[in-house]
């Protein structure tokens, strides 16, 4: 088989940054994805109904066919009205950073009592609640772990509330989605797909696949392909893709962030493919996701052939995935 033909996918946990650099990474993902779903820690952050319309402005302007989805940051200072006011322009989730967690969390949330109102708020609208799922008080690979029981609780304390948790790292996180309700799914990043702790630091140390959550050992990710194989409508794609410019990369203190946009569809091809599960991928990309969120699912489509290409070793400044790397797999 030398091509390959998938609805157009969507993407649900994408950063896109903001000002210049944001254009450059609105059209690369516009490229191989109808909807993305923009996470919201941007500095500042959106937090009001104002900031979200100014920044899907923004990326309409730079790739008016990419359709954006939004998201609000949830802060110790959020008030329960703002909850209604991004309800009516349609935001879909609101997204939960434990404090210092990750990349711009520091205004996150380090009591998660303190927004049970929020939450329940959140559960009577119909937001979708995202977390990024990692305590950052335990050992770094032990962190996802032991966010578990946090999301277990709020499946018990809001029975209808949607949970997303973000970036599935662990074989315990996957096997705690299976165990939970129907109403929490998980997205899965290309990244935690494809490597372990080894292609970060066992070898050489890899700046550019230095993520939050970390990737992990060879059994963690085979929990996440058999997880994304198994045509489980649970599971579903969003890339975490994280532009951070190779400066920023490779330095003193390393952020943390892989910029897999530019090779997700010539990757998953690839995996999927090896898998023998090309069957499981429209789902994957443009079925699951919309089904949870309850939008309507892609009606364009995408062609990919296979011809090899080789990843550039820099765009716009930034270290991609898998650069320098021949796929098999192009855009069409
Ligand atoms: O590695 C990451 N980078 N994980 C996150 O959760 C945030 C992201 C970023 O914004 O750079
Ligand atoms: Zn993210």
């Amino acid at each position: 088989m030398n091509e390959f033909v998938l609805p157009l996918p969507d993407d649900f946990h994408i950063h896109l940054r903001q000002d210049q650099a944001l254009a450059f990474y609105a059209q690369d993902i516009a490229k191989q994805f109808g909807r993305v779903l923009v996470m919201p820690n941007t500095l500042p952050p959106l937090t009001s109904v104002q900031s979200i319309l100014n920044y899907k402005k923004a990326i309409q302007e730079a790739a008016p066919r990419l359709e954006t989805l939004l998201s609000f940051k949830i802060h110790p200072q959020l008030k329960l009205q703002d909850l209604e006011d991004f309800k009516k322009i349609g935001v879909l989730i609101g997204k939960y950073y434990p404090a210092g967690a990750t990349t711009n969390s520091e205004d996150g949330i380090s009591d998660l009592e303190h927004i049970f109102p929020v939450l329940s708020m959140m559960e009577d609208l119909d937001i979708v609640l995202s977390v990024h799922g990692e305590e950052p008080s335990a050992f770094c690979l032990d962190r996802e772990a032991a966010f578990i029981p946090k999301v277990q609780l709020l499946t018990e304390k809001f029975p209808k509330l949607r949970i997303v948790f973000e970036h599935l790292s662990s074989a315990k996180a996957v096997q705690a989605v299976l165990d939970m309700p129907d109403t929490v799914a998980a997205t899965i990043t290309v990244h935690h797909l494809t490597m372990t702790l080894d292609d970060l630091i066992g070898e050489n140390l890899m700046p550019h696949h230095f993520c939050k959550p970390i990737v992990k050992t060879p059994e963690d990710r085979e929990a996440i392909r058999q997880a994304a194989f198994s045509g489980n409508k649970k599971f579903f794609f969003g890339s975490d893709s994280a532009p951070h410019l190779k400066e920023k990369k490779e330095s003193f203190c390393g952020a943390a962030g892989i910029y897999s946009a530019p090779v997700i569809l010539p990757i998953l091809m690839q995996e999927f493919e090896k898998e023998d599960k090309l069957n499981r991928l429209a789902n994957f990309v443009a079925g699951f996701g919309a089904d949870f969120y309850g939008i309507a699912r892609s009606t364009q489509s995408i062609r990919l052939i296979r011809k090899e290409w080789q990843v550039p070793l820099q765009i716009h400044g930034v270290v991609p995935l898998a650069a320098g790397q021949t796929l098999q797999w192009s855009l069409a």
